[in-house]
């Protein structure tokens, strides 16, 4: 028997260490979450994709009254980039949340960015690897006002993925 270990490397930032295009990437990412459609969770997140041309393709949480039937900003963003420019690279993701489950009603605009980033979840990890195995790394930008993580891959944060059969 040998014990293994997987290890991630990921930076910490702060905003002034980000280069002016992640900023931008970053600014997309927070718009995107005044535009969610989370009146069941109330918890808006938006991301953003650098596409190999430079474009951005950014996309938010959208929910539904059948529960499952709702989607991740991650998804919604990389299935739209997929769709606008099917075999396209997609260079790097942008996410940022904000909680809105405290402000009172009308009031949702108001509620500030998480501090601590939030980290996609595993089933927007897996869509996101189908284009990284494709195309190659997607850097991954987490937004939090507090701190900045910046992940090398999609794969780093999906070690013994399922890619094939
Ligand atoms: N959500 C995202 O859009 N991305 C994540 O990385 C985590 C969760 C959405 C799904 C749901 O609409 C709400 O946030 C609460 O889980």
């Amino acid at each position: 028997m040998k014990d293994k270990k997987i290890e991630i490397s990921y930076k910490s930032l702060t905003p002034e260490e980000l280069p002016a295009d992640d900023l931008e990437l970053v600014a997309r990412a927070k718009a995107m979450t005044y535009r969610s459609y989370a009146p069941y969770s109330r918890f808006h997140v938006g991301a953003a994709i650098r596409m190999a041309d430079g474009s951005i393709v950014d996309g938010s949480n959208q929910e539904n009254a059948a529960y499952p039937s709702g989607i991740c900003a991650e998804r919604n963003a990389c299935w739209q980039a997929s769709s606008l420019h099917p075999g396209m690279a997609m260079k790097k993701i942008a996410i940022a949340a904000r909680n809105v489950g405290n402000m009172p009603e009308g009031e949702e605009a108001d509620a500030p960015f998480q501090g601590s980033p939030i980290s996609p979840c595993g089933a927007c990890r897996q869509a996101l690897l189908e284009y990284e195995h494709l195309h190659g790394d997607i850097e991954v930008i987490l937004f939090g006002a507090d701190n900045i993580y910046v992940f090398p891959s999609i794969s780093s944060l999906l070690p013994f993925s399922f890619t094939e059969f």
